[in-house]
């Protein structure tokens, strides 16, 4: 973990506050993956109310988002989960995870999905999510499979 520096988890609220995930987003997914802008920004980027989204915070700076947006009744949907190259490796995507999976509970929902890139499947299942079927697809030109995590109370 990341020694002694201070890392703190928020909830977007703010336009300001948005715009910094935003660019997160934009230097992972749109720059380092080459994934279209176009395809990257959606209608749940629209508002800081648009869905949940989240962002850690590291020694003043922000250093990785995700956000939850609404799947089913009993299911919430985590997306966009990125942590900028130089912050990796010290607990802050799972800090990212936890933190979203704490507002599926408080929505009431039993379950989180997320679509996970091959790569990063070892990291979500540190997290305890599973995968749904052996089943892969491309999302922005991307090969992914569909996890679950069940939610204790
Ligand atoms: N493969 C295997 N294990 C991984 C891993 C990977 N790619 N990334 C992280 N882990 C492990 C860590 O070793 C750590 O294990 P530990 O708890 O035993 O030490 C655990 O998963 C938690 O890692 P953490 O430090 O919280 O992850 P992170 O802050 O580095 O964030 C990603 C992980 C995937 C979000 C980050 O690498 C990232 O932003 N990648 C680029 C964007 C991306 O691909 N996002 C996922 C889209 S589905």
């Amino acid at each position: 973990m990341g020694g002694t520096s201070l890392k703190q988890t928020q909830i977007v609220h703010t336009e300001e506050e948005l715009r910094a995930c935003i660019a997160i987003r934009t230097k992972v997914f749109v720059e380092e993956q080459n994934v279209p802008l176009e395809l990257e920004i959606d209608e749940y980027d629209r508002s800081p109310d648009a869905c949940i989204h989240v962002y850690v915070i590291q020694d003043g700076k922000p250093a990785g988002t995700a956000r939850l947006i609404p799947y089913d009744e009993d299911t919430a949907k985590i997306q966009r989960v990125a942590v900028l190259q130089e912050y990796r490796g010290q607990g802050i995507g799972g800090m990212l995870l936890t933190a979203l999976e704490g507002q599926a509970r408080a929505q009431g929902a039993r379950r989180c999905i997320l679509d996970a890139q091959l790569h990063a499947v070892p990291f979500y299942e540190k997290q305890g999510y599973v995968k749904l079927s052996d089943d892969t697809f491309y999302d922005a030109g991307i090969l992914h499979v569909r996890m679950v995590k069940e939610l204790n109370e």
